[in-house]
């Protein structure tokens, strides 16, 4: 039965029919992310119990609370039914993912995008993901094909369990990971090809990518949130960029999902070529 019917018919004389219920979840290892509308907020411990009943992968059930927030994308959750403990393990693509759903942005949305990506690299490849996280692109890459990979992350909690992920996947001898700002840290000339998973105003961080590709050029791949009239603009921007650092650049786009309404998550696969 699916989740809204089944919570429909577990709450029938609870909560009324004119409440909206939840279609679905998002589920990382154990713990099952709910986002309810205003109104059926009142109900989210009750819910919370008939998420756990409804699958009994989910031992923890935590519903949203406001946006996710700065620079190091901090979600809001608040835990409603099941076992407080919500560090999980989440397996995607035969990668395993040590972290915390409720203080860090895992996206279901992306798991596309980073099968996609891991299809591109070529073995021997020398890769810098400048926006880590857990690792969710280096662990990836790392896994499928004979790679070099620098992961970056600026968060300490979230460059933690990069760390555990690095040993859980027995990736030590393919992926280093560094604790800092990517502007900061990034390694200089080594890389053929950049991961640049990060959303916001991403195209100010483009420089430092420019820096990190080897001096022939190499792959830069730029996320961010863009409405879809302006994408022209970003790719005129782009090559505006990569001139500026002696570099042109053949720019390809992909949507990679919806954002929020008329905005979109949208991949910039840019070729950087030296014009030296
Ligand atoms: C939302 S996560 C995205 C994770 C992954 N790249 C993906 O696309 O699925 C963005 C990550 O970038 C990190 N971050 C933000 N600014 C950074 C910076 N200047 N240098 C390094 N990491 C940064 C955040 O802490 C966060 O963990």
């Amino acid at each position: 039965m699916r989740y809204r019917d089944f919570l429909r018919s577990e709450l029938s004389g609870i909560v009324s029919n004119d409440f909206i219920l939840p279609s679905g979840f998002h589920l990382v290892g154990h713990v099952a992310l709910v986002h309810l509308d205003f109104e059926t907020m009142r109900y989210a411990p009750l819910i919370g119990e008939k998420t756990l009943e409804y699958d009994k992968r989910i031992m923890s059930v935590a519903v949203r609370t406001g946006p996710t927030e700065g620079t190091t994308r901090l979600p809001s959750y608040e835990l409603v039914a099941g076992d407080g403990n919500t560090v999980t393990t989440h397996i995607e693509g035969g990668v395993e993912f040590r972290l915390d759903p409720l203080c860090l942005t895992f996206s279901g949305g992306n798991r596309k995008e980073r099968s996609r990506l891991s299809k591109l690299v070529k073995d021997d490849e020398v890769v810098v993901d400048m926006f880590s996280c857990v690792g969710q692109f280096a662990l990836h890459i790392a896994k499928s094909a004979k790679v070099e990979v620098t992961a970056i992350e600026i968060n300490p909690e979230a460059y933690q369990f990069l760390l555990e992920n690095i040993k859980l996947n027995e990736m030590e001898d393919r992926v280093i990971a560094l604790l800092g700002d990517c502007r900061e840290v990034h390694p200089k000339r080594t890389a053929s090809r950049v991961v640049m998973g990060y959303l916001h105003n991403t195209i100010e961080y483009l420089p430092f990518a420019l820096e990190t590709i080897v001096e022939d050029g190499g792959f830069i791949h730029m996320h961010m949130n863009v409405p879809e009239s302006k994408l022209t603009d970003i790719i005129a921007k782009i090559e505006q960029v990569c001139r500026n650092y002696g570099y042109s650049s053949i720019t390809s786009v992909h949507h990679v999902k919806n954002y929020s309404p008329g905005m979109g998550h949208y991949v910039f696969d840019i070729a950087a070529i030296s014009e030296a």
